[in-house]
């Protein structure tokens, strides 16, 4: 019996009971993390299914653990084995400053193409939040994961290329741009856009949610962000037109009343939408956005909720999957089993979701849900808590695996 993901054309992943799934342990924290997590995904298996799954855990060396004990920081190989096993999950890898080394998590993105970059933020009481109601928020960000300023494309004040590109374009485009500008350019098309907004709509149409808000900034950027909101209508419209109603089908055809089942689409300006998820985070359900805007919201949210040590993450492409930690490898905790593990268990639970291993997945959030509640918490939290107890990152590991094997 293979233990391998594989993926059929019409019925999506097709998961065996056994089945091999590969991690990358990651620096720093990682260690620490994934001792903790990776229990609590055993437990929660086992006690959703009666031990009928279970889950193989494959080390995949990267970052300085494979750099030490192989002399590369993330071979070809590997990349092969996440894309072969089809999910893979991952803690946080370091990007050594001034070595002119690429970020070994943007390799990972860029080669195994894992174009959409899913965060599904809510609030988990009783955690601190600046906001006075954090648990409105309950919002998945899908951004755009490959192309956009991030795609690389930039050159630095007075260079060469700067100098020919400023007399190409004032030559060919009559334009006026001085030599001491860097300059970095920013991609948008339609075909990468298309593909993160069928994906955000798929979701809000699984999971029964009632709207879709495409972020963008097409006031000033016409074209880019301008062809975002454009295209995004158009691939919702095109992939989803049965249950998709626009903001203007919505007043013309329906008096405002979203119909039962229906999903809406709507635009919003980028900087509308961080006053909107401050005034009114409830009227939003996924936002799906460029690189840029993505990046930025999903940690603005992130924070609005208490924090970036909760907040999961999954990088998914038509591939493959990597579901990681959101935060860094925080140097400063790395060893002293003081971290907060949550950001790696949650993610942990949108790979069991993408399984289909949806009541493992639903008992790891309860799990981590009972455990902040019981007033235990990592450094991070446990300050801001009102009479909560400070725990290791080991202990609250086991707190979540006590929590799940005595739940009803
Ligand atoms: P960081 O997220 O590692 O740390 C920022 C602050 O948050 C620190 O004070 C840290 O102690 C705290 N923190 C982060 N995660 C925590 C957790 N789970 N529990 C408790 N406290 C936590 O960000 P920083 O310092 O900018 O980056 C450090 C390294 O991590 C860099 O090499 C960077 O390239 C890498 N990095 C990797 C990411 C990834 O693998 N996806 C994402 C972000 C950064």
């Amino acid at each position: 019996m293979t233990k391998i993901i594989s993926i059929d054309k019409d019925a999506g992943l097709k998961v065996p009971d056994c089945v091999e799934i590969p991690f990358i342990e990651g620096d720093g924290i990682g260690a620490d993390i994934w001792r903790a997590a990776q229990p609590v995904f055993d437990t929660a298996v086992e006690k959703a299914f009666n031990g009928k799954k279970r889950i193989e855990w494959l080390e995949i060396l990267a970052g300085e653990k494979g750099f030490n004990k192989t002399g590369e920081w993330l071979s070809d190989a590997s990349l092969k084995i996440i894309e072969d096993h089809r999910v893979a999950i991952k803690g946080p890898l370091a990007t050594p400053v001034g070595r002119g080394m690429r970020s070994l998590n943007v390799r990972i993105r860029q080669e195994l193409d894992l174009f959409a970059c899913i965060r599904p933020i809510r609030y988990f009481s009783p955690v601190q939040s600046p906001v006075k109601a954090p648990e409105k928020v309950d919002i998945t960000v899908f951004r755009e994961n490959t192309e956009d300023l991030y795609a690389g494309i930039e050159w630095s004040s007075e260079s060469e290329e700067v100098v020919k590109l400023t007399a190409f374009m004032k030559k060919e485009l009559d334009t006026d741009l001085c030599s001491t500008n860097s300059i970095g350019i920013k991609p948008i098309s339609p075909e990468k856009t298309r593909r993160l907004v069928r994906r955000a709509v798929a979701y809000a149409v699984e999971h029964g949610l009632k709207s879709v808000t495409l972020m963008h900034k097409g006031n000033i950027m016409k074209f880019t962000e301008g062809g975002f909101r454009k295209w995004g209508y158009q691939a919702a419209l095109d992939y989803f037109g049965d249950v998709v109603v626009t903001e203007k089908d919505l007043w013309e055809t329906h008096d405002g009343v979203l119909p039962e089942g229906k999903v809406l689409v709507r635009d919003r300006i980028a900087d509308m939408v961080f006053a909107e998820v401050l005034l009114k985070p409830e009227e939003f359900d996924v936002i799906a956005a460029p690189n840029l805007n993505g990046d930025y919201i999903s940690d603005a949210l992130a924070a609005q909720v208490g924090g970036l040590g909760i907040a999961p993450g999954a990088n998914i492409g038509d591939r493959c999957a990597v579901f990681e930690a959101t935060h860094g490898t925080a140097p400063d905790l790395a060893g002293t089993d003081s971290a907060n593990p949550c950001s790696i268990i949650l993610s942990g639970a949108m790979m069991l979701d993408h399984m289909g291993w949806n009541k493992a997945a639903d008992l790891v959030r309860q799990g981590v849900a009972t455990a902040l509640g019981s007033g235990k918490a990592t450094i991070d939290l446990a300050p801001g808590m009102p009479g909560c107890q400070e725990v290791p990152c080991s202990a609250f590991g086991k707190i979540i695996c006590e929590t799940i094997r005595t739940a009803s």
